[in-house]
């Protein structure tokens, strides 16, 4: 780890910094912007504070060329390989991730992974310890570092403590598979508040606390809160639901700049001029349901409920998690199922499916989002799923629609989708044959609706809502009801 830096007031403690270093194809280290939700979530919002942000650089190497300074302060923690195998592939993606996401695949319990992820909590506590001024606010976060919050209360006392979970809380009886259920219920009772997406996982997480530690547990005397808290000796610890969303007006501004717009035609135009785009945007995950699109899409084609000269699917897929075995297996199927549909309706210079293994700028997928008459958001499992609400963000004419899966915790705001069942695939197809018929009107009723849900709960919404409930659990600080 680094020499102690200027000490903050605002400390977010994150297993990713925003930035990660990565080689080009000559070996020549850069950084690249991090992938996923959490840092495209939190990096707006921190921008405007002054607050610094502590993580993992994503490389082992030793010598770390000058992080990128433009605006945010930033701490970075270093891992060993070994730490990277044990803590990030093996208990972080290789337990946590598939069992707090209802085990998709099956999670793994390894003495030594958990062993790995005890020392780089630590490693992490220390890290957010040397980062915060006197009675600072530190906010964590995620599944990778669920035993910060107690580790860094043993070093300091002094400091205000925040945990917000990206992914869901899952079902008690899956939690209580893990080994080390209690320890990681301890390690997240060590902050002051802890959020979730959905109130289902506050409430998930209220029990079992109750149940692992024999704690008392009551609603949250602030009125009108919807909070509920664990009582642990002189402390009380609060939890709720915050649901997390993006920086919805500078998409929409993006959206509507003229590059953009004409990147969005040119898109099409590229495509053959299609009748209809559908699109698909993700990380490359088992959670993400990029194989159940393709099996619908594959189907209709079948059937000839769309036709392959009237209709591109463009599925853009961010590479993650490469060396873990599940992600290696799924890409493996993904490219096969693409073949599959591309072989059997594709014609020279027209394939059906448009398959893009790279990540790709704000502006182009700006133009992408514009460019899509349907977007497909299909996961098996969710946390919040931040694609959807990008989509609905770009579409400032109110046309479009969303397909989007009911395991998606933005489901719950986004009444307006066409909501699937990405288990029932029946389902899946005459959605996405709705969604591809719907009238200009019909589009404008949803999309409106759709709108003025992501505008209005925005990023910044978001996050002062967690840090109000942080500082001092005022009456009325808005948290979605528990119960
Ligand atoms: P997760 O956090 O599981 O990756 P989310 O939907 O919450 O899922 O967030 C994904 C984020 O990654 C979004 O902000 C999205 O714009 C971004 N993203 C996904 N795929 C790509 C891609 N191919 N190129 C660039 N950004 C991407
Ligand atoms: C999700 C998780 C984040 C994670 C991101 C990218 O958004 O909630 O914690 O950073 O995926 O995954 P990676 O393993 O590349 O950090």
């Amino acid at each position: 780890t680094q020499a102690p830096r200027a000490q903050a007031g605002l400390v977010v403690v994150a297993n990713r910094l925003p930035v990660s270093l990565e080689r080009d194809a000559a070996g020549r280290p850069h950084w690249r912007h991090s992938p996923g939700g959490l840092v495209n979530a939190l990096e707006p919002f921190l921008r405007g504070r002054r607050g610094v942000w502590v993580g993992w650089p994503g490389t082992t190497a030793h010598d770390l060329p000058a992080l990128p300074d433009d605006g945010l302060r930033l701490h970075p923690v270093r891992l060993s390989a070994d730490d990277v195998r044990g803590f990030y592939e093996g208990f972080s993606n290789g337990t946590l991730w598939p069992l707090y996401h209802d085990v998709i695949v099956p999670p793994e319990y390894h003495r030594g992974w958990w062993d790995a992820y005890v020392r780089v909590n630590r490693t992490f506590a220390e890290a957010a310890s040397r980062a915060s001024g006197p009675g600072a606010t530190v906010w964590v976060q995620d599944y990778q570092l669920q035993l910060v919050p107690a580790m860094l209360r043993e070093l300091r006392p002094d400091v205000r403590i925040g945990f917000f979970l990206h992914i869901p809380f899952p079902p008690v009886e899956l939690f209580m598979q893990l080994p080390w259920r209690t320890e990681i219920v301890r390690g997240l009772l060590g902050a002051d508040l802890i959020g979730f997406h959905r109130p289902g996982g506050a409430r998930n997480f209220r029990w079992l606390a109750h149940r692992l530690t024999g704690l008392p547990t009551a609603p949250h005397p602030a009125s009108g809160s919807g909070q509920e808290m664990v009582r642990l000796g002189d402390r009380d610890v609060r939890i709720g639901a915050f649901p997390i969303s993006i920086d919805a007006a500078e998409l929409d501004r993006l959206a509507r700049r003229p590059d953009v717009q004409r990147r969005a035609r040119q898109i099409r135009e590229e495509l053959g001029d299609p009748e209809k785009i559908i699109l698909g945007v993700d990380r490359l995950d088992y959670t993400k349901g990029i194989d159940v699109r393709l099996r619908a899409v594959h189907e209709m084609l079948s059937e000839g409920r769309i036709r392959p000269d009237r209709v591109a699917f463009v599925q853009i897929a961010i590479p993650s998690r490469e060396r873990v075995e599940h992600y290696v297996r799924l890409r493996e199927d993904i490219e096969r199922a693409v073949g599959r549909v591309n072989g059997e309706f594709s014609r020279v210079g027209r394939p059906v499916v448009h398959y893009l293994h790279t990540s790709v700028s704000r502006e182009e997928l700006a133009a992408f989002y514009s460019a899509a008459d349907v977007m497909l958001v299909t996961p098996l499992r969710d946390g919040m799923n931040l694609v959807c609400k990008e989509y609905v963000a770009c579409r400032y004419r109110e046309d479009g629609a969303l397909v989007l899966s009911e395991f998606a915790g933005a489901a719950a705001e986004l009444t307006g989708a066409f909501l699937v069942n990405p288990h029932h695939l029946d389902d899946v197809e005459n959605s996405l044959a709705e969604a591809l018929a719907q009238s200009p009107h019909q589009a404008r009723l949803r999309m409106g609706g759709l709108r003025r849900q992501v505008l209005t709960h925005d990023v910044e919404f978001w996050a002062r809502s967690f840090l109000a409930a942080l500082s001092d659990g005022r009456p009325g600080v808005p948290g979605s009801p528990v119960a």
